[in-house]
């Protein structure tokens, strides 16, 4: 009987690299392999094999690298007990992982209708797809101002943090990074969620620009219940969101229900 060929559903890669952000937050990097193409947004899935079982365990994770870059790039925040995160966390530089070589998503920035300012709106490891839209540098030639506003629990989770403020001064007036540190008192930044700081306008005045739909154009990635209040907030200032096929004025990715 002939046997049966099929391709392989995904590829074993090397983690080159870590870099250890925090405690809960990393970045690693793998090989790209030569196939595997992505438009800033995407996602990807990664996989360890199962603790207790011969299953792979899967998780989608967004994309940092810019798209020319010879590796793939992924910020995790470590989840104490999380099925995968935590199997993760034993991994050092040379231990292999498996990567789907499917990339999937729709957070990409050409679902937006052409906009005057773009805001790019985080928590946590949601800064990753921002930072892929950033190096790859599309949205720097087509925005005036880029709002990136990522807010985190302590200070040490501020990932990308220099890099950010080296391309602040290579785009100066253009780009305007603004971080938010909420639970670690007298740090000097911006201590408040970030809807609170749109709500009461104390956002819109620090950063001299204004949420208004008629030229913003809004990016939401993280926490579900950052994004659910950011999308009911946005909603009743007319902001539309992008539906399949239809560009808009907001966008979001939620990274778990
Ligand atoms: C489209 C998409 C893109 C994603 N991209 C990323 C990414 O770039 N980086 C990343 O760290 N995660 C990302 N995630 C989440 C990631 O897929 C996993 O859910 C996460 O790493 C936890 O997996 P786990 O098996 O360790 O935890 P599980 O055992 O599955 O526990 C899940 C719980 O952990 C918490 N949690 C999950 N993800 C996060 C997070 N990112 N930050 C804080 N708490 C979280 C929630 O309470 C959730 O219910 C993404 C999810 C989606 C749907
Ligand atoms: N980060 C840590 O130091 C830490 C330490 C131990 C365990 N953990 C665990 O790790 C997991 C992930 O924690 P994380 O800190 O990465 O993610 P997170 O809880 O989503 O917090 C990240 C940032 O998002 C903000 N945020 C949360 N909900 C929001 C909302 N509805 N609207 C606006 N902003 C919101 C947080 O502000 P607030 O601070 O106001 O919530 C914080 O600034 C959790 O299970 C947590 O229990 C985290």
């Amino acid at each position: 009987m002939e046997a049966l060929h099929t391709a392989p559903r995904w590829t074993t890669r090397t983690i080159d690299s870590w870099t250890r952000w925090a405690p809960n937050q990393w970045s690693l990097r793998i090989p790209r392999p030569d196939n595997f193409t992505f438009t800033p947004g995407h996602y990807a899935r990664l996989g360890l094999p199962a603790h207790s079982t011969s299953d792979i365990v899967w998780r989608p994770y967004s994309i940092v690298s810019a798209p020319d870059d010879k590796h793939l790039e992924f910020l995790v925040t470590l989840i104490p007990h999380g099925l995968f995160t935590s199997q993760l966390a034993t991994l050092e530089a040379g231990a292999n992982i498996l990567l789907d070589p499917g990339v999937m998503g729709f957070f990409v920035e050409s679902q937006l209708a052409p906009g005057r300012t773009l805001w790019m709106l985080s928590t946590g490891s949601g800064l990753g797809p921002y930072i892929s839209m950033l190096r790859e540098g599309g949205v720097l030639r087509r925005y005036e101002s880029i709002f990136v506003v990522h807010s985190v629990r302590t200070a040490a989770e501020l990932a990308y943090a220099n890099e950010l403020r080296a391309l602040e001064t290579r785009h100066p007036g253009v780009l305007h990074y603004v971080p938010v540190v909420t639970r670690e008192s007298g740090s000097g930044y911006l201590a408040r969620r970030i809807p609170t700081m749109i709500n009461d306008g104390s956002l819109e005045v620090l950063l001299a620009s204004s949420l208004d739909p008629a030229f913003a154009r809004v990016m939401v990635c993280g926490n579900p219940q950052f994004t659910g209040d950011m999308r009911a907030l946005l909603r009743d200032r007319n902001f539309q969101p992008c539906r399949r096929g239809l560009i808009g004025s907001m966008l979001f990715e939620n990274y778990w229900q």
